[in-house]
């Protein structure tokens, strides 16, 4: 199955299958891959995955490797790994002499539907997450199903969280079919999960290819979830996915609070999440914690912060919210 997207540099391709032969779209290349994941007769650096990985020391490494196999604007790059791996690749490759071809091969759920998709690379700098970046697009991205056998099984359901959003906010058919599919989801069935990556990455790309630079606010409705999800996660240490499912509720409530969604529609997110055996609820941290870290949010502008917020299923507006306001609903809704 193939779906693309067009964008300032051209198209992308995103091919979803199993088993996918990539020297079958480029025969001269090299490879950024994590340790333990990709066997090639290729030039290849291997990198230790996570999110350690994205730093500045490890982006020079990958750049002498450039300068060692004398890579110039001809050459392809394959990246192969998880979202911080393709976070760092796009970033080296979007900078290397300008730009040199790019493709990507997602290895987690999360990463196909969503990291690989959209040419945002990035690395940390200090405590602060994806500080330094680019817009880069790939060429092509592989998502190949054979990469979701070995994931853990957390990390594995962690991505559904992603699929959910945009469900909610993108597309109402789509989260009907969530619904329908859980179970299916859950056990890794094949056809299901060909369908929830085509549908989820066809989604993003749909959204990247109207707003690619994230200047025309477009492309902040990614961010349902995320304004409370990102503070979660760092002050509880649970995963991105994991994080942005208590986060999709919160934020689902507030929506709730505004009369933006009925009882019934917020129930359906919950228990949607909750049937895909993700956090539903804050874990025991302190509320002010959480409250402070959102003031730190890239979305914040001055005293208030931009939420997407879903208006009904498959519906959404970007409301600025005081964040004064949203510390003390957020107090009050913890409690
Ligand atoms: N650029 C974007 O638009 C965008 C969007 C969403 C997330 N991200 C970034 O993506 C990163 C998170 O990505 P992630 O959820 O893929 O996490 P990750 O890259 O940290 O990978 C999670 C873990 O799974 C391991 N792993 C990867 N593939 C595996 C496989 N096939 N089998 C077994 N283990 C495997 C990794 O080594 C790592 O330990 C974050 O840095 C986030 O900022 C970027
Ligand atoms: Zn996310």
């Amino acid at each position: 199955m193939k779906l693309s997207y067009s964008h300032s540099r051209g198209i992308t391709e995103i091919v979803v299958g199993e088993n996918l032969d990539v020297d079958r779209y480029f025969d001269k290349y090299v490879v950024l891959s994590e340790e333990g994941l990709y066997y090639s007769n290729k030039p290849i650096l291997l990198l230790k995955g996570g999110e350690d990985l994205k730093n500045l020391k490890n982006l020079l490494i990958i750049y002498k490797f450039f300068k060692k196999y004398k890579i110039d604007r001809s050459s392809w790059v394959l990246a192969v790994g998880g979202g911080a791996l393709l976070d760092i690749s796009v970033f080296a490759a979007g900078t290397y002499m300008r730009g040199v071809n790019l493709a990507l091969m997602p290895t987690t759920l999360l990463a196909m539907v969503d990291a690989a998709i959209g040419g945002k690379g990035a690395v940390d700098w200090g405590r602060i997450k994806n500080l330094i970046g680019v817009f880069y697009q790939p060429k092509l991205v592989f998502c190949d199903l054979k990469w979701i056998n070995t994931l853990p099984h957390r990390v594995y359901k962690s991505a559904f969280a992603e699929l959910v959003k945009y469900g909610v906010v993108l597309d109402s058919d789509f989260f009907a079919w969530l619904e329908s599919n859980v179970d299916k989801l859950l056990s890794r069935d094949r056809g299901a999960l060909m369908e929830a990556i085509y549908r989820g990455a066809g989604i993003k790309a749909k959204i990247v290819e109207l707003d690619e630079f994230d200047e025309k606010g477009i492309r902040h409705v990614l961010n349902f979830g995320h304004t409370i999800g990102h503070a979660v996660e760092r002050a509880s240490g649970l995963l991105h996915g994991e994080a942005v499912s208590i986060g999709i509720v919160l934020e689902s409530k507030f929506a709730k609070e505004l009369g933006y969604l009925s009882d019934e529609e917020f129930l359906r997110i919950r228990n949607l999440l909750l049937r895909m055996d993700l956090p539903v609820d804050m874990p025991e941290i302190d509320p002010a914690i959480v409250a402070n870290l959102i003031e730190y949010d890239k979305k914040r502008r001055g005293e208030y912060v931009l939420m997407p917020l879903p208006t009904g299923l498959g519906k959404w507006t970007l409301e600025k919210v005081r964040i004064d306001l949203l510390k003390r609903v957020l107090k009050h809704v913890l409690h």
